[in-house]
Parts: C-alpha cells; sequence; structure tokens
C-alpha cells in the first residue's frame, strides 16, 4: 500500500540526477523540489532508497503538512502525533531542519516546540518521557517551516546518506560522496567505457564510479539506518531488500584509473577500495597528472583538482599545464573538472561544453565539460583564443558569457527560546519541574 509521502534530500543541483536513480528503480510520479524529490511509497521503499540511491542525502517519512497561523500551531498539531508509536522510551531522539519564516523571531524555536510537544505526548501516555541528544540521537524528526507551512517527518536514514562506510582515510579536501556520484550521473558517463580521476586523492570518484558501474549499492558497507531503530520496522522486509542488492565482484571488462602526486593518499584510496569488491576493476597510482598516458582511445576523464582555497596552492601554472595535458594527451576524451576557482578555468585555455552549477560543501563550484577532439579542425574550436572570423558584411559575433545552468538559494537555522514555549504550553513553569534538555 502506498501511504507514505517520501521526500528524499540532495544537495543543489543534484535534484534531476537523484530523480532519474529513483526513476531507474522502477519507481513512478516522482516530483522534483528544491534540493529534494518526492514520491510516493510505502517502508519497502523507504528502505530501498536508503540502500541503493547514490545521490541522496536523507530519506524523510512525512508525518503531517498543515499551514499555521501562530507560533503555538506548531505545538498543538505537533502534538496530535502519537509519537509513542513510532519509537520507545529507550530512544533518544532530536528535531532538526530548516526554517524559513518571519513567523518567528528566533529560528529555533518551533524546534524546541516540537520537541516538547513529542515529550509531553509521552508523559501523558506513558508517565516519562524519552531523552533528547542533539548529536547522536536514535531518532531524528525533520521540521521544514516555509513561511507558514510547516511539514514534519520523520528521518529515516539517520546520519546522512554521505556516510558510506567504506572511507576510513582521506586526503586534505576529500570529495563527499554524493557529490562524486553526482558527478558522474551529471556527466552522462555510460558505466562502461574507461574512466580516468588524475587527482583522485583519497579515491572517492573512483569508487563510486565502479560501484556504480557494478551495480552494487553505494551504501552496502553502511551498518546502520535510523528506520531501523523505530516501532515500525519491518525486519524481514529489509532482510529481503538487502538479499536483493548486488554485493559481488563483478569484471567490468574495463578498468577505472585514479592517480595522484601524494603517495600517502594512494594508499588509503587502495585501503578504501579494497573494504569493497570492486579492486579488480579500479587501479590506483602514485604520478604527477602530467605524466599520466592515456589508458585507451577514448574515455572519460572527470576530476577535482586542487582549487587553490583550501589548500593554499599556486594553482595558475597547473591549470594552464592541465589544458596543455588534455589537448597533447587526451584526444579523444570528454573531460569534466569541478572546481571553484575561475581563473583556474581561464588558464585551462579550452572552451568548455557544458557549465553546472554546484557547491562542493560550501564553495560555489561549477562543473566544466570539455570535448578534447582528435583532428586539427576541431582542436581549433576547442582553444579558448579561438575567435571566428567575421563574414562579410558582418561583425564577429561576440563571445557568448554563459551562465551556469542552475541557481542557489540558502538558509541558516539558530538561537533558543524557553519561557515563550511554557507560556503556549499553558504553564508558568514546567509542570514537571526543569527538563533535562532545558
Ligand atoms: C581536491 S584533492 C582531490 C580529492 C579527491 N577527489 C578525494 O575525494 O579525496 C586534489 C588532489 O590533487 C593532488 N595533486 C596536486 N597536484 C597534483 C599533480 N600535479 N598531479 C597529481 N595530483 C596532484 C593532491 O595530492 C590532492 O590529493
Amino acid at each position: 500500500m502506498k501511504n507514505l509521502t517520501i521526500t528524499v534530500k540532495t544537495l543543489f543541483g543534484l535534484e534531476q540526477v537523484l530523480k532519474q536513480e529513483i526513476e531507474e528503480l522502477g519507481y513512478k510520479n516522482v516530483k522534483e523540489l528544491n534540493r529534494a524529490v518526492q514520491l510516493e511509497g510505502d517502508w519497502k521503499t523507504v528502505y530501498d532508497l536508503n540502500l541503493n540511491l547514490r545521490c541522496a542525502i536523507s530519506v524523510l517519512v512525512e508525518l503531517d503538512s498543515f499551514r499555521i497561523t501562530e507560533e503555538k500551531d506548531i505545538y498543538k498539531r505537533a502534538k496530535r502525533i502519537d509519537w509513542t508509536s513510532l519509537f520507545t522510551m529507550d530512544n533518544t531522539f532530536a528535531v532538526k531542519g530548516a526554517v524559513n519564516s518571519t513567523l518567528f523571531n528566533h529560528s529555533q524555536f518551533p524546534f524546541l516546540l516540537v520537541k516538547d510537544a513529542i515529550a509531553d505526548v509521552f508523559r501523558e501516555k506513558e508517565g516519562e518521557r524519552p531523552d533528547v541528544d542533539l548529536r547522536d540521537p536514535d531518532v531524528m524528526i525533520d521540521l521544514y517551516v516555509r513561511e507558514k507551512q510547516v511539514t514534519l517527518s520523520l528521518n529515516t536514514s539517520g546520519v546522512p546518506l554521505f556516510q558510506r562506510g567504506y572511507r576510513t582515510g582521506t586526503g586534505e579536501a576529500p570529495l563527499n560522496e554524493v557529490v562524486a556520484a553526482g558527478l558522474l550521473k551529471l556527466s552522462g558517463w555510460d558505466r562502461k567505457s574507461t574512466l580516468i580521476d588524475p587527482f583522485c586523492g583519497s579515491g572517492t570518484l573512483v569508487i563510486e564510479a565502479a560501484l556504480m558501474a557494478a551495480n552494487i549499492p553505494a551504501n552496502i558497507k553502511r551498518e546502520y539506518y535510523a528506520f531501523q531503530g523505530l516501532k515500525t520496522f519491518d525486519e524481514k522486509a529489509w532482510k529481503e531488500i538487502y538479499a536483493k542488492a548486488n554485493k559481488n565482484a563483478v569484471d567490468l571488462g574495463f578498468t577505472i584509473y585514479g592517480s595522484d602526486l601524494d603517495g600517502e593518499v594512494i594508499v588509503k584510496a587502495r585501503r578504501n577500495a579494497g573494504v569493497l569488491p570492486i579492486v579488480a576493476n579500479v587501479d590506483f597510482s602514485v604520478a604527477n597528472f602530467k605524466d599520466v598516458k592515456r589508458p585507451t582511445p577514448k574515455g572519460m576523464l572527470i576530476t577535482n583538482p586542487p582549487y587553490g582555497e583550501r589548500m593554499g596552492e599556486n594553482i595558475d601554472r597547473m591549470y594552464e599545464e592541465l589544458g596543455d595535458w588534455f589537448k597533447q594527451e587526451l584526444k579523444g576524451y570528454e573531460c569534466w573538472v569541478i572546481s571553484s576557482s575561475e581563473d583556474g578555468f581561464k588558464n585551462l585555455g579550452l572552451r568548455p561544453d557544458r557549465r553546472l552549477k554546484l557547491y562542493n560543501g560550501s564553495l560555489p563550484c561549477s562543473f566544466r565539460k570539455y570535448s578534447i577532439y582528435d583532428g586539427s579542425k576541431r582542436a581549433k574550436f576547442n582553444n579558448e583564443e579561438y575567435k571566428p572570423k567575421p563574414r562579410k558584411g558582418k561583425p564577429a559575433p561576440a563571445p557568448k558569457k554563459r551562465k551556469e545552468e542552475t541557481d542557489n538559494k540558502e538558509q541558516v537555522v539558530t538561537n533558543n527560546l524557553m519561557d515563550k514555549i511554557r507560556k503556549i504550553r499553558g504553564e508558568g513553569a514546567s509542570k514537571y519541574g526543569k527538563r533535562e534538555d532545558d
């Protein structure tokens, strides 16, 4: 029975590829939202999505969605939910999410209202209340407030789904695993051709690519999801879904290559890949990108070079050399580069076919595609300095300034007020005395 409204959260710019992933799993009527997608389903769907999605941050199950006219409406509606049917006294919980509403002076206040409603429901039904644990809760309630519209959900994933369980070591600026999977999807890589990452660091792109090509869930090594701690947990259904997932090594018939100048980070990359059934399909080596030879005549490069921001290097020359290396060594390749450095992109000296706006953590980045054509004519078009000749009687067209293909919005949550809560709950001081988490 499809009785659940499921919202799958993702990162800015990955909504469309997440929708595609869900459709590839066989689900229909997937709606694209801002940094999320939504569909109807049941608990099996929830387990399936948690295990199999590569571009998801968390899977939420809606508990209630309503409009409010004043602050205390949140407490009233949250108090109508029978929280005791979802988890027990022994579970710790936390209310997190995002508030973007002029109804609240303190953006933390709505979270406290829900927390108190949950505690009061437990007290009234069971005489005791579960503890709050903001750091590592068993049960995470998600509250989303946008002006007067409020949505309360259960976060069925718990810690974000980019915590895959395979990455034990990283270099200085590792890619988030969800971003890495998103880059692979956005690039349109066919999962059956040579892929190279010459700045592979701890191997995130290489490992995510190998898992994707072998059709092994990215979360195959993850040990726990929050849905396993809920009263609704159907262990049999979960075991069935887990059993269906491909966990075995397969011979892809091609190799995914990762290399990096730093030998220590390559040791970590090998160790990270080593816990997964993909080792036969990946090849890590220590190399300066300039010395890397094209392994096959055709293929794709996807890479995350230093941006000069976090690691503090002078990168101008490096991007220049990278562009030269593309032109000389990678004829016949599609090269995708993610970077936050506009100067870096300019120094590549190549004209991108596509530009996508994304974030790497909080850094606004661009993900650009360069097709390196084999042959002198097309190579000319690759060159940033190439200017078309004016046609007779017409001025040369001005080079087009291309906008990134997506946009962004940010929201922030802060602060805390307790007296107001007591008023809304109709108490002078708390009738239960001071709360543990006050
Ligand atoms: C932003 S990090 C890549 C992180 C990687 N995507 C991950 O998830 O761990 C950039 C990497 O480029 C490497 N690097 C810097 N200069 C290099 C060069 N000339 N050739 C190859 N690798 C280089 C650094 O050692 C670093 O690991």
